[in-house]
C-alpha cells in the first residue's frame, strides 16, 4: 500500500500540490518517497528515504513550482526501502516517469522479456517494468497512447499508477486495476490523481473515483478523457463531491491522530446513529439495507469477513447478530475465506467490514463468492471505496477519515453499525430492542465520560509501559474486546500482547502468568462477572498483576487487582463500545512512553492494499 499523487494544471503549483499530497498519504507507507517533473523538456527525478520531509530538503527551496509532477511514497513490497527502489520509475533515456501502487504479478516474466531485449533494470522492483514496457511499445507504434494501452494490457495483479513522459510533456496517463486511484477537479482546471482523496481535499471536492480497467488522459488545460481499457470504450462518469473537509483530515490541537480520533468516538457514536434510531419511537432505519430488504427475510446465515480491527468488530457482532435477530453467524479472517472450500447457500449472506474499504484480502473476499449469486454486504468508513462499491448494499459508518494506522474511532464505529445491524435484521422481535435502542442513544455521554479518565490512564501506562508481555482476557462479547486490546497494544507499542478467552487461561495460558507477565481484565458486571473474577484470582494466585476495567461503584474489583478502570454502567452488548475507549487510550500512552510514533508504527500502514 503506497500513496500516489499526480498534478497537471496550468498554474505553477504541481511541486508543491504532489508533496502537500504525499505528506497526507503517509499513513499508507513511508519507507521512501519520491518525485518528478518535466522541466525544459526533461524529467527531474528526485528520490529520498524516509518521510516526505526528506524530498524537500533534497529539493531545496528553488526548484520552480512546475506545471506537471508526479509523486510517491512507498510501503516496501518487493525490495528493500532504497532510492533506487523508490518511485518514480523511469525508462532508461529518463522519458517517460512511473508511480505505482499495487503488485505487478508478472513481472518476472515481463523482466526477462525486456531483459532480452536489451533493457537494464536498476531496481528489485516488479514496477520498474512498467517504464520499460511503455519505452519498448512506445518504440514499435510511435504513439504513447497506442504504447500506454498496449502496456496495461500485459500487466496482469493490481496497480493504481500515474504517468508522466516528455513525449506529451503536458498529459497525465492514469490507470487503475485492484489499487485505489481518485480523480481531483479543481477550481483553476488542474487535474490531481490521487491514491486516497485526502491527498487532494485540501485543493477539490470534485472527484472521479476511477473503476478497475479505466485509465484516463488528463491535459494541462483540464480537460481528462476517461476510458476502459478491456473493452476499449469511452466511459462517461460525472464527478461526485466528497462528503468530507479537508479539516476534519487534519490534526488540529492534538499531539497525534491516533488521540484525536479517540476524542472523536463521541462524535462517531453519534455519526453511526444519527438519522438511523429513533429510540423513543423504537425506529432503526438503516437506508443503505432498504434495496436489499426482501432478500434480507430469505437470509438464514452470514459469514463475516474481514481483518485485524475490523474483524474483532465482526466477532462482537457475531454474539449481536446471534443475540438479538437470532441469525447464526461466522466470522472468518478475509485472508483465510479465499482458501475454504465451504458451503455456500444462496441464503447465506456474506457482510465485509472494512474502515479503508481497500484491503486487498477484504476485496478478495468478495471477489470469491462474486459468481455465487449470494448477497454481499458491506460496513465502511471510506465512501466510494472498493469495497463499498463491490457490495449489493451495505452501512457507512460515517466516522470521517482515520488517520493514524492504529484504528480507533472505526471500530466504535464498526461495532455501533452492528448493534443497528441486529436491531434491523430482528425486526422489532427482540426483548434487547427498547433497551439497546435507548443505550445507544445514551452512549456518546457515556463515551464522554470516559475521555476524562485520559490522565488517570496515561499515568497507570507509564506503570506498565515497560512490560514486554501482555495477556488480555474477556468473556463472550468482552473477548473481542480482549483481542482488540492486545492488537491495540502490540502493534504500536510493539509489547507482545495476546487476547483470550478468559475461560481458556487454565487450558494452557496461565502457564506464562508470572510478576514480568501482567494481565489486562475486562470486568464489567453482569452474568459473568463471576467468572471473569475466578480468573483474576488464579492469576493473582500466581504472582501475576492484573489491570481490570470494571463497572463504576464495583469496589470489590478493587481489592483484588493491581490498578482498575471504571467504565459507566451499560448494557453487555455495548461494553466493547465504552471498553474500547480504555484500550485506545492505554495503547496510546504505553506506546508514548516506550518513545514510538504513535501515528506511522513500524512495518506497518494504514492502508493494505496488497494480499
Ligand atoms: C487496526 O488497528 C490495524 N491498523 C489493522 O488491523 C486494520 O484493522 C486492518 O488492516 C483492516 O483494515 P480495514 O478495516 O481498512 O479493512
Amino acid at each position: 500500500m503506497c500513496g500516489i499523487v499526480g498534478y497537471v494544471g496550468a498554474k505553477n503549483k504541481a511541486i508543491d500540490t504532489v508533496l502537500e499530497g504525499l505528506e497526507t498519504l503517509e499513513y499508507r507507507g513511508y519507507d521512501s518517497a519520491g518525485i518528478a517533473y518535466i522541466e525544459k523538456d526533461t524529467i527531474s527525478v528526485h528520490k529520498a528515504i524516509g518521510r516526505v520531509q526528506a524530498l524537500h530538503d533534497d529539493l531545496g527551496p528553488n526548484v520552480s513550482k512546475n506545471t506537471i509532477s508526479i509523486g510517491h511514497t512507498r510501503w516496501a513490497t518487493h525490495g528493500s526501502p532504497t532510492v533506487y527502489n523508490a518511485h518514480p520509475h523511469t525508462n532508461q533515456d529518463g522519458s517517460i516517469a512511473v508511480v505505482h501502487n499495487g503488485i505487478i504479478e508478472n513481472y518476472e516474466e515481463l523482466r526477462d522479456f525486456l531483459k532480452k531485449k536489451g533493457y537494464n533494470f536498476v531496481s528489485e522492483t516488479d514496477s520498474e517494468v512498467i517504464p520499460h514496457l511503455l519505452d519498448y511499445h512506445l518504440r514499435k507504434t510511435r504513439s504513447f497512447r497506442v504504447a500506454f494501452l498496449q502496456t496495461l494490457k500485459a500487466l496482469s495483479g493490481t496497480f493504481g499508477l500515474v504517468v508522466m513522459t516528455t513525449h506529451e510533456p503536458d498529459v497525465l496517463f492514469a490507470a487503475r486495476l485492484g489499487s485505489p486511484l481518485v480523480l481531483g477537479i479543481t477550481n483553476t482546471n488542474a487535474i490531481i490523481f490521487a491514491s486516497d482523496p485526502a491527498a487532494l481535499i485540501a485543493h477539490t471536492k470534485k472527484v472521479v473515483f476511477l473503476n478497475d480497467y479505466e485509465y484516463v488522459i488528463a491535459k494541462q488545460d483540464g480537460t481528462y478523457a476517461l476510458h476502459d481499457f478491456m473493452k476499449d470504450t469511452k466511459v462517461v462518469r460525472d464527478p461526485e463531491i466528497l462528503a468530507y473537509d479537508a479539516e476534519e483530515a487534519q490534526l488540529g490541537d492534538f499531539a497525534h491522530f491516533m488521540l484525536k480520533e479517540i476524542y472523536e468516538v463521541p462524535q462517531t457514536i453519534r455519526s453511526a446513529t444519527l438519522g438511523r434510531i429513533k429510540a423513543e419511537e423504537g425506529i432503526v432505519k438503516l437506508g443503505g439495507l432498504e434495496a436489499v430488504s426482501e432478500q434480507l427475510n430469505y437470509i438464514d446465515r452470514i459469514v463475516i469477513v474481514a481483518c485485524g480491527t475490523s474483524y474483532y468488530a465482526g466477532l462482537v457482532g457475531e454474539y449481536l447478530i446471534e443475540e438479538i435477530a437470532g441469525i447464526p453467524v461466522e466470522v472468518q479472517y478475509a485472508s483465510e475465506f479465499k482458501y475454504r472450500d465451504e458451503p455456500f447457500s444462496r441464503s447465506t449472506a456474506l457482510l465485509a467490514i472494512s474502515q479503508s474499504g481497500e484491503t486487498a484480502d477484504t476485496i478478495a473476499a468478495l471477489k470469491k463468492v462474486e459468481d455465487f449469486g449470494v448477497l454481499r454486504l458491506g460496513i465502511v468508513n471510506a465512501v466510494g471505496s472498493t469495497i463499498a462499491r463491490m457490495t449489493d448494499a451495505g452501512v457507512y459508518c460515517h466516522a470521517g477519515p482515520e488517520r493514524a494506522v492504529a484504528s480507533t474511532k472505526a471500530f466504535v464505529a464498526q461495532v455501533t453499525v452492528l448493534a443497528q445491524m441486529a436491531l434491523y435484521l430482528s425486526k422489532g422481535n427482540s426483548p434487547l430492542y427498547k433497551p439497546l435502542l435507548k443505550e445507544l442513544d445514551a452512549l456518546p455521554q457515556k463515551a464522554e465520560q470516559l475521555l476524562k479518565l485520559d490522565a488517570t490512564i496515561q499515568k497507570m501506562a507509564k506503570k506498565y509501559a515497560h512490560y514486554n508481555d501482555f495477556l488480555f482476557i474477556g468473556r463472550k462479547y468482552d473477548f473481542p474486546s480482549a483481542l482488540e486490546g492486545a492488537l491495540k497494544l502490540k502493534e504500536i507499542s510493539y509489547i507482545h500482547a495476546e487476547g483470550f478467552a478468559a475461560g481458556e487461561m487454565k487450558h494452557g495460558p496461565l502457564a506464562m502468568i508470572e510478576p514480568a507477565f501482567p494481565t489486562f481484565a475486562i470486568a464489567p458486571n453482569g452474568s459473568l462477572l463471576p467468572k471473569t473474577v475466578s480468573n483474576i484470582e488464579e492469576i493473582r494466585a500466581r504472582k501475576g498483576k492484573v489491570v481490570a476495567i470494571g463497572t463504576q461503584g464495583n469496589t470489590q474489583l478493587k481489592r483484588l487487582v493491581d490498578d482498575v478502570l471504571y467504565m459507566p454502567d451499560t448494557l453487555e452488548q455495548t461494553t466493547p463500545i465504552l471498553s474500547a475507549i480504555i484500550l485506545q487510550l492505554f495503547a496510546y500512552y504505553v506506546a508514548l512512553e516506550r518513545g514510538h510514533n504513535v501515528d506511522r508504527p513500524r512495518n506497518l500502514a494504514k492502508s493494505v492494499t496488497v494480499e
